[in-house]
């Protein structure tokens, strides 16, 4: 156990280091949340002198990168001075051949949904163990209003999954994150659709609107670039 996890470890740091490739000198760029994007945090202070600046997708990450000396912007002054970030780093929880994602396991979803989609491109970064042919093995995290826990929980079982409310937490914007269990997902937007219209649903973990552009995916072999 603890060997795959040093071997999933050293996969994470490896597709973490290799994203910088993508991060382009005097832009603006958004990083996710999360144990890779944390390894991507680490290897950007580096360079931190050659970029503008990062928008956040959470405050564990806004601390992480003020840590490293890398400053922090509000997405809102961010857009006032360029058109778009120039890009999006973050993980995944699942990705499948489409390049959707499921995402929040760490229940940061709706930050990253909104700096995703603020930015040019999406570089995902994950270990082999993220790839999926349907998406929904891992549990889909949903954050919702607090006043719109039990609709939106009739509203999963009806779709025939199990939610199950995460125990002592509440996200940055402070809600509660429903996770659903035992979802097949065949139709990736339909479903993100269709969850995104259910009244307190302030937005679900299935990423395929703001999909990933590439995938940088660790394997025991190297990093494997799916564009
Ligand atoms: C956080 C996320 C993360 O990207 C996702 O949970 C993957 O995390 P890790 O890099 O630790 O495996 O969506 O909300």
């Amino acid at each position: 156990m603890i060997r795959n996890e040093t071997k999933q470890n050293e996969m994470k740091q490896q597709v973490a280091e290799a994203a910088l490739e993508y991060v382009k000198a005097d832009t603006i760029i958004g990083v996710g949340t999360g144990s890779t994007a944390n390894m991507f945090i680490d290897a950007l202070a580096a360079m931190k002198d050659e970029i503008l600046g990062a928008v956040a997708s959470s405050e564990a990450t806004a601390a992480r990168l003020s840590g490293h000396g890398i400053d922090v912007m509000d997405l809102n002054e961010a857009l006032t001075q360029v058109d778009a970030l120039s890009v999006y780093i973050d993980g995944a929880d699942e990705f499948d051949a489409g390049k959707n994602l499921t995402k929040g396991g760490g229940g940061a979803l709706t930050r990253e949904k909104i700096v995703a989609a603020a930015s040019d491109a999406f570089v995902c970064i994950v270990d082999e163990s993220k790839q999926v042919e349907h998406l929904g093995t891992f549990p889909l995290p949903i954050e919702v209003i607090p006043m719109a826990g039990a609709l939106v929980a009739n509203a999963a079982r009806e779709l025939g999954g199990e939610p199950v409310l995460r125990e002592d937490f509440v996200t940055d914007n402070g809600n509660i994150i429903i996770d659903v269990h035992g979802l097949k997902i065949t139709d990736a937007r339909g479903l993100e659709d269709h969850l995104n219209s259910i009244p307190g649903v302030v937005t679900n973990g299935i990423f395929s609107h703001q999909g990933a552009d590439v995938v940088l995916m660790g394997t025991p072999k190297g990093v494997k670039v799916i564009d």
